[in-house]
């Protein structure tokens, strides 16, 4: 591992509630990690389960997934399907090899921009401590 290597971490993200309370981390100007990038989503629910083989197979080190706090899901029952996606894909992505170590969920609302920071800063230091990511398809090419 290079002694510069900083990590790439994609945060799929709730247009009502996490991206708003990202929003509100970057105008409080709260310090953060600037390892994050943000792909905003119309709800947590819609985060499908391979955007995140397909993060990590591009050569994301992390992945985030955050929305609005249970029940304040603005389609009402989006953040409870993503949750259950989540333990479902758990088992799933566990079985392809993925370490579920790399894969954050959490909630966050748009008034929490300083809960926002912090995640970022506590997933950018996990995924530091992990290192690069080698999915199993990397690791082939190199072996060759
Ligand atoms: Fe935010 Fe559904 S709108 S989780």
């Amino acid at each position: 591992m290079q002694d510069n290597w900083e990590p790439k971490i994609i945060a799929f993200v709730c247009n009502w509630c996490t991206y708003a309370g990202a929003d509100l981390a970057g105008t409080s100007r709260f310090k953060y990690a600037s390892n994050v990038r943000i792909i905003k989503t119309p709800c947590s629910g819609r985060i499908d389960p391979m955007f995140l083989v397909h993060t990590l197979e591009k050569g994301a080190d992390g992945v985030m997934i955050s929305g609005c706090h249970p029940n304040d899901c603005h389609y009402n029952e989006g953040n409870f399907n993503a949750r259950r996606k989540y333990m479902v894909m758990r088992a799933l992505l566990t079985q392809l090899g993925i370490d579920m170590e790399r894969i954050t969920i959490s909630w966050c609302s748009a008034s929490e921009g300083i809960k926002f920071a912090n995640l970022v800063n506590e997933v950018t230091e996990k995924i530091k401590k992990l290192g690069p990511y080698k999915d199993i398809v990397q690791l082939n090419k190199s072996e060759r």
